[in-house]
């Protein structure tokens, strides 16, 4: 068998496994003899890099990481839906669909589906190859998520047979419950800010520039809907069933519960079981989709400007349950916001047992007379973060009294105070312990200063033990401190449950106290917790004005000079470059030898650039450029760099190895560089 041949004959093998275990979850083949062959396609195609295609199942995470995502349009809208919340809603729908349709009182087939609580995703199949993921955006302009999109297993690169020419599947990213609380735990134990649900994290992991983290998260996806745009459907895909089923032929995933059924009763049967059945499953659903089945009708029938009027989607009820509300306690927040909590007898609730709520601010608690002692109606949400719908008033103990909201802080004892347009009652005492442990959690933290390890834990037991009283404090700990500190054990119930000391972690830590001396500035002003000014301002703040000095000075006209700085940041810059405590803490970062000017190219106020308006792919290794400064060197200039060749890719600038890229570039025709004569361009 010659190698091309050999080649083909293992993508093929390859998908087809992939398909049984990832889209169908019936795989006929072990892990083992999966890996093998996965290994000797890799092996076969190093020894022939000239006959790697893009659509390799090896070709997955080729793309490193982007500097952002080009936008792109969607061949057609990509609509929402409109809701129904209930029985007599549904009815609605139904009604109106027959009427639109002129049935009278014929039943209308529908499909039901179950709405996937994820992010929509729109792939685009040339030949059957996959050449473009994108988000939804606005509906009509959305992200091109191509690179991200290409590391989910269930989505095929290539299809099994399909329609010839361009072809649009719409469906569903998200993030399986099991994954998700991997994610979690690593996160927790990396002292990171947790996901607040599924979607959250998926949605947050389809924007990340890395394609290798995301390859990682394995994310799952359904598909829904092809969508032909100017196209007939083939004559065989009459119905949207036929739809789905086609989709399945080609080796898309498609979600196994969706059912056809003959008439609104059987539609509001079927929403009624899986309100309940939902929790069985291994991914959130918020509701079930009905769609009209027959796709002419569909056609008569058209769409408003937001919705099809062919379809509706029915949201499952908040899941609620009944249980005592113990305490009403109050958390200590890093910007010294008081913020009451409820602490509940535990309950289970959506697939997890609740044992607090938040309860917002003090004039919520008061609206809804909430009071410890309560038998209380508590509700996730969209399964997110439970909340304190209502006390039960018949079952209030005689002796419960109305809760008043302390007036000095919790932490420190402080009287607090609230600005009169706010609810928040906040502790002004910048060196308040709950504060400080908040902030530092923050200045620690990943988009901040970046100090990995130095979590939740370590950051109490530095201020506990007396060794740091602000964030300068940090960088005079000496690694001994470090390496010596007793920590309690991560589990307190386990067998090994002893003290101990950091050892190994403590100098690691100490090691990334000090590299992060030399971050760029924009998150060091992050990083100080400033009001108001987040990742994006603090971002903005020091590309404008280069240093430290500059930003603590500025007077608030200057500020507010600035695009994107409006007069609420500028405000709340000032009033922290006015207290002398935080100049204190800076002068002390600044001698420890924090660094206190902008890395960034400077930003040109005036004209939009020589390379304004262009696009750039980069490709391969270029001999004397990394792709960072390549890609530094277009932006300053006001061009985009995309991750992706395309119709709309002005120029491919190509290094050695350079692969597929540089072949579709070839194909369509698009200029392409050497690193010189990149260079010619950037002058
Ligand atoms: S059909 C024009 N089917 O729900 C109709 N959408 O609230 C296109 N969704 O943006 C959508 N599961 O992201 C459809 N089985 C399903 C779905 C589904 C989840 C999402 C989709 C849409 C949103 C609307």
């Amino acid at each position: 068998m010659d190698v091309l041949t050999r080649l083909q004959l293992l993508r093929e093998q390859i998908r087809h496994h992939e398909n049984c275990y990832y889209v169908l979850a019936a795989p006929e083949i072990s892990d083992e003899e999966f890996d093998r062959l996965l290994h000797e396609l890799e092996k076969l195609e190093s020894e022939h890099p000239d006959l790697v295609t893009e659509d390799s199942p090896t070709q997955r995470v080729a793309g490193r990481p982007t500097a952002s995502f080009p936008t792109v349009e969607h061949i057609a809208p990509m609509l929402s839906l409109d809701n129904a919340y209930n029985e007599a809603e549904l009815r609605a729908f139904d009604e109106r669909v027959r009427k639109g349709a002129g049935l009278g009182d014929a039943a209308v087939d529908y499909v039901a589906e179950l709405k996937i609580d994820g992010l929509s995703i729109a792939l685009t199949y040339q030949e059957g190859r996959l050449v473009r993921g994108a988000t939804r955006g606005d509906g009509t302009r959305g992200e091109d998520v191509t690179a991200n999109v290409r590391t989910i297993r269930p989505i095929p690169l290539a299809l099994k047979g399909g329609p010839t020419g361009r072809m649009e599947v719409r469906g569903e990213v998200f993030l399986p419950r099991a994954a998700f609380a991997r994610i979690n735990k690593e996160r927790e134990d990396a002292g990171e800010p947790l996901f607040a649900n599924p979607r959250n994290a998926a949605a947050g992991t389809m924007r990340n520039l890395d394609p290798a983290l995301v390859a990682k998260r394995q994310l799952g996806a359904f598909s829904y809907q092809v969508v032909l745009s100017g196209r007939e459907p083939p004559q065989d895909m009459q119905k949207h069933r036929d739809a789905l089923r086609a989709l399945a032929a080609w080796g898309l995933p498609v979600e196994r519960h969706h059912q056809r059924c003959s008439g609104i009763d059987e539609v509001v049967a079927f929403c009624e079981r899986w309100a309940e059945g939902r929790l069985a499953l291994d991914f959130d659903t918020d509701g079930v989709v009905i769609k009209v089945d027959d796709l002419a009708l569909r056609e008569r029938l058209g769409t408003t400007a937001k919705f099809p009027r062919w379809a509706t989607a029915f949201k499952f009820p908040a899941q609620q349950a009944h249980t005592k509300l113990r305490r009403i306690e109050v958390n200590v927040g890093r910007t010294g916001a008081n913020t009451p909590y409820a602490v509940l007898e535990p309950v289970f609730v959506a697939g997890s047992t609740i044992s607090m709520a938040t309860l917002h601010n003090a004039d919520d608690i008061a609206r809804k007379d909430l009071r410890e002692g309560d038998t209380v109606v508590i509700e996730k949400a969209g399964d997110v973060i439970p909340r304190v719908v209502a006390p039960i008033l018949a079952l209030r103990p005689a002796d419960a009294v109305p809760w008043v909201m302390p007036t000095r802080c919790r932490a420190c004892d402080s009287e607090l105070v609230r600005d009169e347009d706010e609810v928040v009652w906040r502790c002004d005492n910048s060196s308040c312990p709950a504060r400080l442990r908040r902030s530092l959690e923050h200045f620690a933290s990943r988009s901040a200063m970046n100090i990995e390890g130095l979590g939740e834990s370590l950051v109490e037991q530095v201020i506990e033990q007396g060794l740091v009283r602000d964030f300068a404090d940090l960088y005079h700990l000496a690694s001994a401190q470090l390496e010596n500190l007793v920590v309690a054990p991560r589990d307190p119930k386990s067998a090994r449950a002893v003290p101990r000391k950091l050892g190994k972690v403590g100098r690691n830590v100490f090691a990334e106290i000090e590299r992060s001396k030399s971050n760029d500035l924009s998150r060091l002003v992050y990083a100080l917790g400033i009001r108001h000014v987040g990742e994006k301002a603090a971002a903005t703040l020091s590309r404008h004005l280069r240093t430290m000095a500059a930003i603590l000075d500025a007077p608030v006209e200057a500020l507010q000079t600035i695009p994107d700085v409006g007069p609420v940041v500028a405000a709340s810059v000032r009033s922290f470059g006015h207290e002398p405590r935080n100049r204190a803490v800076i002068d002390k970062l600044a001698a420890a030898g924090v660094n206190m000017a902008s890395q960034q190219p400077e930003v040109d106020e005036g004209a939009p650039g020589p390379l304004a308006g262009k696009t750039f792919v980069l490709t391969g290794t270029l001999p004397t450029m990394t792709r960072e400064e390549a890609t530094a060197a277009i932006e300053e200039r006001g061009g985009k760099v995309a991750g992706s060749v395309s119709k709309k890719t002005s120029y491919v600038v190509a290094g050695e190895e350079a692969g597929s890229k540089l072949e579709k570039a070839r194909a369509l025709g698009i200029p392409i560089l050497t690193e010189e004569g990149f260079r010619g361009l950037i002058i």
